[in-house]
């Protein structure tokens, strides 16, 4: 009797160990692949994922039709020497052959240590015949109550399906290595109703300095040959490019050029007439106006308010590393966050502004420099920073409340940009980036 009820505590415990848990999705470098990863606290060989092709996200299966091995991670060794060893890992497998456009609904796990419940995903569309992508976006989120709204949000957003991926461009979880990285599972559980059926697509943020934790390697699988730091891929008639700005704030400056290389070889190859719109996003802003920020205390005054450089020096040195390219290359948007506040820059080079050829408040027809986006206000327990009374000259609208980024890319000649306010879903800003008949 007492040997079979330590028998049967002894296999629950260690099937816990083996769960999956905080699965995500993401785009793969075949357009009818699909990556999804996931957790658990030690590796299970044979653990893989199972798909199979469903006619509605709601349809009911028992069987699925194909599966894939996974291969893992195990972090090394996250221990606190203050607390027990804590052990991690992390799986990613493909889904591959996708019917373009086709709902799948899919499983991770194994027979042996049980199974995943059951998600659902769109596979990357056949933009051929249905040109519009659509895209969310946003920069530093957290794990808690401040990031309740935009989360409820979001959820609501995706119930559809109707979004082709989402860009999350930095800074996850204040830290995920905090707490033997129970943080990082937190963020990631927290993320898992959206990031399991639509691509989770990042950038590395200054919170991800890898000098510390390899959390932002092993958590995510970019379409990536450097371990998430720089990669691109299409939708719809876009091109995207991920890339760090963190390399000249943390000394790495072997991966500067390597990543440089990447951008030039990528940016110069890519084949613009099918996908003319360029899209660039990474953490830190080479342009914004916030140069103070005050620091978020739930029921709590007063608050502290402190001035930054990230505006300052800090955008002069990511400018300084960035701006010639992007201009050179003729980079249509540049997408970042790092600054609590949502921004939206005119077309700029070297600090003016460059005119369109016809512009207004919401309006650029033929833009003639990058135009730049700052989208930092998912809400998260750091700061924020609130609308700065000495706005660039080219800044064209600015927001603090809780928020994120819709971006369509309608067709070859237009762009919809919105943010939207978390708690209200009111449009607090709007822009029309198009072509010029030219
Ligand atoms: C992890 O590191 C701690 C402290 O550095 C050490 O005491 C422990 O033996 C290590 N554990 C493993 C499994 O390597
Ligand atoms: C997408 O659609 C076009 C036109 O219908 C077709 O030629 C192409 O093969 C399709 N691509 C894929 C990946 O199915
Ligand atoms: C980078 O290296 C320089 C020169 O070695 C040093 O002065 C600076 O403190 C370093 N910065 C960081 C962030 O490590
Ligand atoms: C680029 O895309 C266009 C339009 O889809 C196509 O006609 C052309 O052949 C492509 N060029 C190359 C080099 O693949
Ligand atoms: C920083 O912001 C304050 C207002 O908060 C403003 O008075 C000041 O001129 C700004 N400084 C710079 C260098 O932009
Ligand atoms: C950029 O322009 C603003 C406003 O015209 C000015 O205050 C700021 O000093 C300039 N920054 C640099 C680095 O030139
Ligand atoms: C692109 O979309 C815009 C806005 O919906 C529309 O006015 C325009 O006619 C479209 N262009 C093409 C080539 O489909
Ligand atoms: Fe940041």
């Amino acid at each position: 009797m007492t040997w079979r009820l330590l028998f049967i505590c002894m296999a629950s415990v260690s099937a816990d160990l083996y769960f999956p848990d905080q699965v995500h999705i993401a785009l793969d470098f075949q357009e009818t692949g699909m990556r999804v990863t996931w957790a658990s606290e030690h590796p299970s060989y044979g653990a893989s994922v199972q798909y199979t092709p469903v006619t509605s996200p709601n349809q009911q299966v028992s069987n699925f039709a194909y599966s894939s091995l996974g291969s893992w991670v195990t972090f090394p060794n996250l221990s606190n020497p203050k607390i027990l060893v804590r052990h991690l890992s992390t799986c990613t497998a493909v889904m591959s052959g996708l019917i373009p456009g086709n709902f799948y609904k899919y499983r991770v796990g194994s027979d042996l240590y049980g199974w995943s419940q059951h998600f659902a995903f769109k596979a990357r569309k056949n933009f051929t015949e249905t040109p519009e992508a659509r895209l969310l976006i946003y920069g530093d989120f957290g794990v808690g109550i401040e990031t309740a709204a935009t989360m409820s949000r979001l959820i609501q957003e995706t119930e559809d399906y109707d979004y082709d991926a989402i860009i999350h461009d930095g800074d996850f979880a204040y830290d995920m290595p905090d707490n033997q990285g129970e943080l990082g599972d937190d963020f990631m559980r927290q993320i898992e109703p959206i990031a399991s059926k639509i691509p989770y697509m990042v950038a590395q943020g200054n919170h991800e300095n890898e000098n510390y934790s390899p959390h932002y390697y092993y958590r995510f699988n970019m379409p990536s040959t450097s371990k998430n730091l720089w990669y691109s891929y299409n939708l719809g008639k876009a091109h995207f490019l991920a890339y760090s700005s963190e390399f000249m704030f943390e000394n790495y400056t072997d991966f500067l050029s390597q990543q440089q290389v990447f951008i030039e070889n990528d940016l110069s190859t890519y084949n613009r007439t099918q996908y003319p719109w360029l899209i660039v996003y990474s953490h830190r802003p080479l342009y914004c106006s916030a140069n103070w920020s005050t620091t978020y205390q739930l029921n709590s005054a007063p608050y502290i308010q402190r001035h930054n450089k990230d505006c300052l020096q800090d955008a002069v040195t990511v400018r300084n590393a960035f701006e010639d390219l992007w201009y050179n290359y003729k980079v249509d948007f540049v997408i970042n966050a790092h600054v609590h506040a949502y921004e939206r820059l005119a077309p700029a080079y070297k600090n003016q502004s460059v005119p369109c050829e016809y512009q207004d408040q919401n309006t650029c027809i033929g833009a003639k420099a990058p135009a730049y986006i700052v989208t930092g206000t998912p809400g998260n327990q750091e700061s924020y920073a609130p609308i700065s009374p000495t706005p660039l000259p080219f800044s064209m609208a600015q927001d603090s409340q809780w928020g994120f980024s819709r971006l369509t890319v309608i067709n070859e000649t237009h762009i919809y940009w919105e943010q939207i306010r978390s708690v209200t879903k009111e449009v607090s800003d709007w822009f029309w980036l198009i072509k010029s008949k030219n």
